[in-house]
């Protein structure tokens, strides 16, 4: 029997999860767990290529954990962990530096986008730090920034994924990851599998209150649905969510914010009613409050059920810490395997300590 495919993929911390990291991901990592030998990993170091207060990356790191298992993902069935508590991502992070042109992740998107985003910046300084030391966060574009993508590609190559299942705005560096694996099998011999991107139909959620923008965070409240969301507040939301933005629609497309509304009707299970309910668009016959109505139904329950769920976790797990030290320990032992092969076959000493002093290798001088 083949064995199971290994798939990998990470999520960054933020302060919540909203539906847009659920159905957008989350939702998909649940159902691999049953069918791949999955691995699944809150990405801190990630976090810290911007601006970070350290107090508030701890409480999200272990905010996006509970939120994990609350959707689902099983520590039973799935390799759930923090990357900051594996030092072997960061490890091999640097041996890939070593491999990645300045010029390749320079041509990165998300690398210029967000730069470019921190350098306009109104009001900040300069996008380098000052001779004293003090950085402007408003301004400050980090190496890490850059290095973003190698340490991703740590991430995967760490575990030897075969899968990684990403939204499409991941592609590229995707594209990077199997380039270095590919590179590195080359120089030092076969070690790395070159992971596949496994794209699986994601609804593309937009921003209640502007939806010609997506679904986001950083754009202030009115522009996500928290998972966990009271409920007041989810019909709130709904309620004053912009359905008509001017613009008719043109060919089979609603407008942008009554496409959006359809699209979460029917992310949370109503295919059928979001189906009726664009017909009637068409005809001419549907009442906005009758598809807000609706939405907003769904979304109360399916964020219903999940604070129920998150209230359970954190009961069940009265050691929420011991947990993700002992999963470091599971996900340690998998990519410690990684970084003995490697170290080996790129002419590295074993670290000190443990396994002190090295065998010596015949092959070395
Ligand atoms: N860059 C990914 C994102 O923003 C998060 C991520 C970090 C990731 N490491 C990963 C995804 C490894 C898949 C595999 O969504």
């Amino acid at each position: 029997m083949a064995l199971p495919k290994r798939v990998f993929s990470g999520i960054q911390p933020t302060s919540v999860m909203t539906i847009g990291n659920y159905f957008g991901a989350v939702k998909n990592w649940v159902r691999l767990q049953d069918e791949c030998d999955a691995v699944y990993c809150v990405v801190d170091l990630h976090a810290m290529t911007v601006s970070y207060d350290p107090r508030e990356l701890r409480r999200s790191t272990k905010e996006m954990f509970v939120s994990l298992l609350a959707c689902g993902i099983d520590p039973e069935r799935a390799t759930v962990f923090v990357q900051s508590t594996v030092p072997e991502h960061a490890e091999l992070s640097w041996v890939l530096a070593t491999m990645a042109s300045l010029g390749d992740l320079g041509r990165m998107i998300q690398f210029k986008e967000k730069s470019r985003l921190l350098k306009g910046n109104p009001g900040g300084g300069s996008e380098d730090a000052g001779d004293d030391g003090t950085i402007d966060d408003r301004t400050f574009v980090s190496s890490g920034l850059l290095f973003y993508p190698v340490l991703q590609s740590a991430d995967i190559l760490a575990y030897r994924a075969d899968c990684v299942p990403v939204g499409r705005d991941q592609s590229q560096h995707l594209e990077m990851s199997r380039g270095l694996a590919r590179r590195f099998n080359a120089r030092f011999g076969r070690v790395f599998p070159e992971p596949e991107t496994l794209h699986t139909p994601v609804p593309k959620l937009l921003s209640p209150s502007d939806p010609t923008k997506k679904m986001s965070k950083s754009l202030g409240p009115k522009h996500f649905i928290g998972l966990f969301e009271e409920e007041d507040s989810v019909r709130r939301k709904v309620r004053s969510a912009v359905t008509d933005s001017g613009a008719p629609p043109a060919g089979d497309e609603a407008s942008p914010g009554v496409e959006n509304l359809l699209t979460i009707l029917a992310a949370c299970g109503f295919d059928e009613d979001a189906d009726q309910m664009r017909r009637d668009y068409f005809a001419g016959t549907l009442r906005y409050v009758d598809l807000k109505g609706r939405t907003a139904d769904a979304l109360v329950a399916l964020t219903t059920e999940m604070r129920d769920r998150r209230a359970d976790v954190l009961r069940r797990e009265k050691d929420l810490d011991g947990l993700i030290h002992a999963m470091a320990g599971r996900a340690r032992a998998m990519a410690g395997k990684t970084l003995a092969l490697v170290r080996d076959k790129t002419g590295m000493y074993p670290p000190g300590r443990r396994g002190w002093p090295p065998n010596p290798n015949p092959e070395l001088p």
